[in-house]
């Protein structure tokens, strides 16, 4: 019977097991956006798992808005990564990294003063810290023509790039939590009248223009995409999520991708994600015929029933994952779990992130 320690062919790679390190945002980058030798010890300690899927990391300056992320639009940026890709293969790994654009809610402190940039002129509620750490409110973004969707798909282009030439095995297009693509996606924000807004065929335009040059660039058994149908995170809201999301589902299923990766609270988990509308998963599942990752408050048991039920194919897990490097032992051997400690998720340095301990019998 398939289990969470099955082996699984996902896209171009095979894996050891179906538990996937979920993106995790930790704020460890140096000050110019580079990936450190810190985040590449963080990243080999967890190397065990399925698939390590990196925090998000910016495209372009652009799109750029969380302090002490990581961004791949560098040679800098580039070289940083490969020396993370080097060590998370060399301690037995796969590593994909998440391609990301926050759109909206990047705030100016972030970008010279400039506005940020949206499929809408929609300000998200809600603060951001800067550079200083002081909150500052989102501001209302400037509308992307049409010449500018072009140039983002872009730089989605060439950040693909620099992460295969970089070692990752492949990238995930981060299209969830109400960042840029998300922002197309979804008709809380997107209010466009033109060939990229209105219908549901239209909003989901710009994320298969983004696949394709992905695809065409780096092949589908290297792309992955995230998903979060149904979760309000960064002010977001759709009219009809079945609906938008079974049309994306039919959509990328034409692609040959190495999964998609849906965010929904797991059954039962009355996991902070739960929005105010039943699952779309289900849905997405019976539309998609390839590989779905799915992630939202799962524990040990509730991701076993949902891979033996076939309701996914990989399970993610976040937060276990920052405080247990050592996941999959632990799960095999039904070890105890660390705890995670909110308080270092965005701090700095190698507290709470690089501490955390393997399981050790005599500890
Ligand atoms: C500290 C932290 C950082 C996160 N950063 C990202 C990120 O960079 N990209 C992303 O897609 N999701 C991010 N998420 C969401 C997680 O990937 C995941 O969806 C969420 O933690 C739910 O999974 P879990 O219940 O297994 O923790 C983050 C979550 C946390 C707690």
């Amino acid at each position: 019977m398939t289990d969470l320690f099955s082996p699984i062919q996902l896209g171009d790679y095979h894996l050891h097991n179906r538990i996937i390190m979920a993106p995790l945002t930790r704020g460890r980058a140096d000050d110019d956006y580079t990936p450190n030798q810190l985040m590449a010890e963080y990243y080999a300690q967890r190397a065990s798992a399925g698939l390590i899927i990196s925090e998000a990391t910016a495209i372009s300056h652009q799109g750029y808005g969380w302090n002490h992320a990581p961004g791949i639009f560098t040679k800098k940026h580039q070289l940083g990564w490969l020396n993370v890709a080097e060590q998370v293969h060399k301690a037995g790994g796969h590593f994909f990294i998440q391609l990301w654009h926050m759109g909206r809610v990047v705030i100016p402190d972030f970008i010279n003063g400039q506005l940020p940039v949206s499929s809408s002129p929609v300000k998200a509620e809600g603060v951001m810290r800067n550079q200083q750490g002081e909150k500052k409110p989102y501001v209302t973004p400037r509308e992307l023509t049409q010449d500018e969707i072009q140039a983002v798909i872009s730089d989605y282009e060439r950040a693909s790039i620099r992460a295969i030439d970089a070692g990752a095995d492949g990238v995930e297009l981060h299209a969830a939590n109400g960042y840029l693509v998300d922002q197309f996606l979804r008709n809380g924000v997107n209010q466009r009248t033109d060939k990229y807004g209105g219908s549901i065929e239209n909003r989901t335009r710009f994320l298969t223009e983004i696949v394709t040059a992905l695809i065409e660039t780096v092949g589908p058994g290297k792309v992955g995409v995230r998903l979060s149908p149904t979760n309000s995170y960064n002010d977001m809201t759709d009219s009809d999520p079945d609906a938008l999301f079974t049309h994306v589902a039919q959509t990328l299923d034409q692609f040959n991708l190495a999964y998609i990766h849906i965010i929904e609270p797991a059954p039962d988990s009355g996991h902070f994600l739960a929005a105010d509308h039943t699952c779309v998963t289900p849905l997405m599942r019976q539309a998609y015929s390839g590989n779905i990752i799915h992630n939202g408050g799962y524990t040990f048991d509730s991701a076993q029933t949902a891979i033996k039920n076939n309701q996914a194919d990989a399970i993610a897990f976040g937060t276990l994952f920052i405080a247990n490097p050592d996941l999959p032992k632990r799960f095999q051997e039904q070890y105890p779990l660390n705890k995670p400690d909110t308080h270092t998720f965005y701090s700095h340095g190698p507290e709470g992130y690089i501490d955390y301990p393997t399981y050790s019998p005599n500890a």
